[in-house]
């Protein structure tokens, strides 16, 4: 859903770096985040000369025309400060004028890069057209740009700060965003700002940090105000009026974490990103912005600001300070290694990435599970009257695949919600129901609207999020990191199975006082301790599934997806994977409801798939096969591995069994394996498919 960056190095002369290789990499460790165009933006050496350089499609294409300009990219340029975007288009289709960085004007006077929506831009736009202001793109990010500009001139004396312009630039905005600004009037200075969209700040220094904290500087009394609620339209003076001039009012303090012995700004990078892949080549020190945050670099140092004054927002308070974390992830994580694409790459991990959601958390010895994260938590959680699971997507399914075992082991009723339907109907939230976000990225707009609505009306929020950090994992009340590690894949893979898993362990850490339910308890663990070797004897059938891929479901333009019970959400979580990145109509059918109306589908020509490993449901399930097949239906069955029930002649793939609420775990697998091979038979871009991006963070 876009990715930004920006480079600000306060290095010595002789240390400074070529920025073009810096952006481009950056960018390239984002793409996942769209892949529409991508643009960077860098000074050069006169006053006020700036270099842009953009192009439609991916990163490569980039660096193709960065290095046929006749621009000497190589060299490094006495600034340093410098931004670049990588885009999933939402305003305009992706074109080179469309590409940020967008500019204010010709001279680029401000530039900037986005990642979100600001709704209110067609009547920004509309306002900035009667002041006879030029716009180029149809981005909303323009009227952003060409806003500040407005403001800037507006001013008698030019005497504002950048840090205040752009406070006052944002107090226009609705929607969601994380921006970083440049311009011409201040250089070698940024400001970057977050609400709603994720945005970090790697920091890299030769000499050990002062402290491992930054204070946020509070604004004076003047700034009260609540910003938010002035819309354009609200501010005295009319639309758009022309803020007042007069001395900067924000409390400025220093930097101490930056600072040397001798009190001066030391040799120092900064690398500001929409995530933690673009800057941990460089350092694995990072601090988190919060929404609202305004931050500041300039002169080798560091200034974060409140657009609100507080920092006790009630449901969303923000600290006094933002701590420098240090982030957990290597390099290699974020790089393909022997694989083709990141997909096949983290459908392979998964045999170690199930391991590690579970590892310090599951006693197998005495079938315990100990979730740190959820301890304070758990008698509030075993006293709600229902869960509330909100999620999208692939995320969504997880929560469908563990309801029913969640249901069983702590006799709590369970919803699960799409989060956007769940918005979309204001569904009633109470103070005692536990609401259950789960998402992979802890950025998904809807996810985390929804999150906020349930923290409004009182209800405990607990997270299932993957990636540390994210605005999901900080703005709920407790929960369970799934550390699955990094997924660059836009199709979501080893997410599934470790949120799956993570949810589990929180319904067995619930149930453990249940003395009737010690049996039943062990029985999963013991499954979940066989199931990483397992999900190793299901990789090693990749190459009968890529038969099938380039065999009997090549060329087909639609495949069914049929299961029930546990496989329900194997089906659909199945049929997910295989449209979005082989682009097949595929769908998941709960096979109960076959004779309700998709059975009118079926043909000798209709190709499908049904999930028939046994458990209790069997029995119905070999009910409906056989209402397919008398209708001529050649399935595919995922079955156990020692199933002989299974008719001679019937393709089949085959799965070693596990307990019935692991085994959708197994199952998934292979329709894993088989919507990768079918993209690639066909020649898709697995890890970019078309008009998706990773990160769905707007609405
Ligand atoms: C599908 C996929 C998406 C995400 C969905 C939610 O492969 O990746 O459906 O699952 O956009 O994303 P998160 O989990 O990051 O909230």
């Amino acid at each position: 859903m876009c990715g930004i960056f920006a480079y600000c190095s306060f290095l010595q002369e002789k240390d400074r770096k070529t920025i073009c290789e810096i952006l481009a990499n950056a960018l390239a460790r984002q793409e996942y985040r769209g892949y529409d165009s991508a643009g960077i933006g860098i000074d050069g050496d006169k006053p006020g000369e700036m270099f842009f350089f953009k192009e439609v499609g991916k990163v490569a294409g980039l660096r193709k025309k960065i290095a046929e300009s006749s621009v000497d990219t190589s060299k490094t340029f006495l600034s340093q400060v410098s931004i670049a975007h990588t885009r999933w288009a939402t305003h305009g289709p992706p074109s080179v004028v469309n590409c940020h960085p967008l500019k204010s004007d010709p001279k680029a006077d401000f530039t900037v890069v986005h990642n979100g929506i600001v709704t209110n831009a067609s009547a920004l736009r509309l306002v900035l057209q009667k002041r006879g202001y030029k716009f180029e793109s149809d981005t909303d990010t323009e009227a952003v740009a060409i806003l500040t500009k407005y403001i800037y001139d507006s001013q008698p004396d030019k005497c504002m700060s950048f840090t205040e312009l752009i406070k006052t630039v944002l107090k226009e905005l609705e929607g969601s965003f994380a921006f970083v600004f440049k311009s011409v009037h201040y250089p070698n200075e940024i400001v970057t700002a977050r609400r709603g969209s994720p945005l970090l700040i790697g920091v890299k220094t030769e000499k050990k940090l002062k402290v491992d904290f930054v204070d946020v500087e509070v604004a004076g009394p003047e700034e009260t105000v609540d910003a938010l609620a002035s819309p354009v339209q609200n501010r005295p003076g009319g639309l758009l009026a022309p803020p007042s001039s007069g001395p900067p009012n924000l409390l400025r303090s220093q930097s101490r974490a930056f600072m040397s012995e001798d009190g001066m700004p030391q040799p120092i990078e900064f690398f500001v990103a929409s995530d933690a892949a673009a800057i941990i080549e460089h350092t694995k020190r990072v601090l988190y912005l919060e929404d609202d945050d305004i931050a500041h670099i300039a002169e080798g140092e560091l200034h974060i600001h409140r657009l609100r004054s507080t920092h006790n927002e009630g449901a969303r308070a923000t600290p006094a300070h933002r701590t420098i974390e240090t982030l957990e992830i290597e390099l290699a994580e974020i790089m393909k290694g022997k694989f083709d694409h990141f997909m096949q790459k983290e459908i392979y991990e998964q045999p170690e990435s199930v391991v590690n959601t579970m590892r310090g958390r599951v006693n197998f010895d005495k079938s315990q599970i100990t979730l740190g994260g959820l301890r304070a938590y758990l008698p509030i959680i075993r006293r709600g009257r229902r869960i509330v699971f909100c999620a999208c997507g692939t995320s969504y399914h997880s929560a469908i695949a563990t309801r029913a075992i969640f249901e069983e082991l702590t006799e709590i009723p369970v919803s699960v919600e799409l989060a956007s339907d769940f918005l979309d109907r204001k569904t009633p939230i109470f103070r005692d129901d536990i609401c259950v976000v789960v998402s992979q990225s802890g950025e998904t707009a809807d996810t985390i609207l929804a999150l906020r609505y349930c923290l409004e009306r009182g209800a405990l929020c607990v997270g299932v999020v993957n990636v540390v950090g994210s605005t999901i994992s900080r703005e709920t009340h407790c929960g369970v990191h799934i550390n699955a590690g990094p997924e660059i894949g836009v199709a979501s893979t080893k997410a599934y199975t470790s949120q799956y898993i993570a949810l589990l362990m929180i319904a067995l850490q619930l149930s453990e006082d249940r003395i009737s339910l010690t049996e039943r308890r062990t029985q999963i663990i013991d499954g979940l301790h066989a199931l990483p070797g397992q999900i190793r004897r299901v990789l090693e059938g990749d190459s009968s599934l890529q038969e099938f891929a380039t065999g009997v479901l090549a060329n087909q333009r639609s495949l069914l997806l049929m299961g029930r019970g546990y496989q329900y959400a194997t089906c659909l979580e199945g049929a997910l994977k295989i449209k979005e990145i082989s682009y097949m109509h595929s769908e998941g059918i709960l096979a109960g409801e076959l004779k309700h109306g998709p059975l009118a589908l079926i043909d000798e020509n209709m190709p499908v798939i049904i999930v028939m490993t046994q458990d209790s449901l069997y029995p119905k399930v070999q009910s409906a096969f056989s209402q397919i097949t008398a209708r001529k239906a050649q399935p595919i069955v995922i079955c156990n591995e020692d199933d002989e029930d299974i008719p001679k002649g019937v393709k089949t793939i085959r799965v070693p069994k596990t307990v019935d609420c692991l085994q959708g775990l197994l199952n998934i697998i292979p329709l894993q394996l088989l919507s990768y091979h079918l993209a690639v038979k066909n020649g898709f871009d697995v890890d970019f498919p078309r008009n998706l991006a990773k990160s769905v963070t707007t609405e």
